[in-house]
């Protein structure tokens, strides 16, 4: 099969692309093992497109002979990397997404699962662990959540086993005090998975989110499924919520193209919104009027344990909406810049997942 991009003629993309100028001795049943994976718009707005050979079987036209013709330099890093890529969490809130856009792509995949039933696109290749799905990797995508322990081991495997790039699901905290990281106390090593990717040796990527807009289908549909009020402390205090998918989205660029080797990039959505803020947009796609109520940071901390979580959890969920008060938090421009269209505002994001607030 042969993915080409809008508008290009089929003939055309072989001879551009390919430098295959006696297109009609390689007819497109040819290079079926070929598939023209459209990069972001800036690349488009250049007039080139990336290719990626996969699976090139004895009978087709051998990957190597369509390297060889490539006539787009920038290209070739991908020709020649993109062969498997490793998803660990993949059916994860990044993750999933992850997987649906590399197989869009045209890439190989192998999503990790602890879940025998787990449910993936077709072609997908399932494996039970990062350590199962190793072998001729080209790429891995780290979840520190997902891969607990191993994360360390994890590393050195890809080290060994020939991997070529590591990216790194951190977070837009990471360098803060330990009392500023609630995800920490869950577990997570967001700090330590991008130093491991850093120090791995290998060519590496890592993305620093900001707060996940699945996170307030977490934490306030319930409140929402029973009253037209969500109580929760600082309601001035602000988050840049990035949409998960666009994490995804970025992810996908840092595995297929070369673009973001060695950059610590950090990800937020559009605009900073208050507690206040982020509960009207949700009553505003809902159309319920709901709304925010401020309470005091011990009847939180109360909450949290009840429900589970460590006070240690409480602190610092707290602690950090504290800092963002008085200043609104961080927006950068990233996801725009490497995606080449704005990232997906929260309103977007709450009108496309209104079953979130609605159903149990
Ligand atoms: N949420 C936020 O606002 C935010 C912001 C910045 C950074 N982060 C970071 O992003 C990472 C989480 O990403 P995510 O939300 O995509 O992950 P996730 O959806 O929570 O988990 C991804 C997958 O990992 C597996 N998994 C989850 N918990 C596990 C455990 N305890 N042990 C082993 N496997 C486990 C599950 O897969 P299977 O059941 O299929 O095996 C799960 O679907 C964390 O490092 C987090 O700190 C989060």
């Amino acid at each position: 099969m042969v993915l080409i991009g809008p508008g290009q003629p089929e003939k055309g993309l072989l001879r551009d692309v390919f430098g295959l100028a006696d297109v009609a001795q390689h007819p497109v049943c040819e290079v079926d093992q070929v598939r023209v994976v459209i990069t972001p718009r800036r690349f488009k707005d250049r007039g080139f497109v990336h290719v990626v050979t996969t699976n090139p079987g004895p009978a087709k036209l051998p990957a190597a002979s369509i390297r060889d013709r490539c006539n787009f330099s920038d290209s070739r890093p991908v020709l020649d990397r993109m062969n498997t890529i490793l998803v660990t969490g993949a059916t994860g809130n990044v993750g999933r997404p992850l997987v649906t856009e590399l197989v869009r792509a045209g890439a190989r995949v192998r999503a990790v699962t602890r879940n025998p039933d787990a449910v993936f696109p077709s072609g997908v290749e399932t494996v039970r662990s990062a350590a199962d799905g190793m072998a001729g990797a080209s790429a891995v995508f780290l979840n520190s959540r997902a891969l607990g322990p191993e994360l360390a081991a994890t590393v050195d495997l890809a080290r060994a086993a020939g991997v070529r790039r590591l990216v790194a699901l951190s977070a837009i905290n990471a360098d803060d005090d330990h009392s500023r990281q609630p995800s920490r106390v869950r577990g997570d090593r967001n700090r330590e998975v991008e130093q491991f990717a850093v120090a791995s040796g290998l060519e590496w990527v890592s993305l620093r989110p900001t707060v996940f807009a699945s996170n307030f289908a977490g934490m306030w549909s319930a409140q929402i499924r029973t009253s037209d009020e969500v109580s929760g402390p600082y309601a001035h205090a602000s988050t840049a919520v990035i949409v998960d998918s666009d994490i995804s989205a970025v992810a996908a660029v840092a595995l297929l193209t070369d673009d973001l080797v060695g950059q610590r990039i950090p990800l937020t959505g559009p605009q900073a919104l208050t507690n206040t803020q982020l509960v009207d947009t949700i009553g505003q796609a809902l159309r319920r009027p709901l709304h925010y109520r401020e309470v005091p940071s011990d009847v939180v901390r109360q909450r949290f344990v009840g429900l589970g979580f460590p006070a240690e959890f409480a602190d610092a969920y707290m602690g950090l909406l504290a800092d963002t008060v008085d200043r609104p938090a961080l927006v950068t421009h990233d996801v725009a810049k490497i995606l080449g269209r704005p990232a997906t505002p929260f309103a977007d994001w709450v009108a496309h997942h209104r079953e979130l607030f609605t159903k149990s």
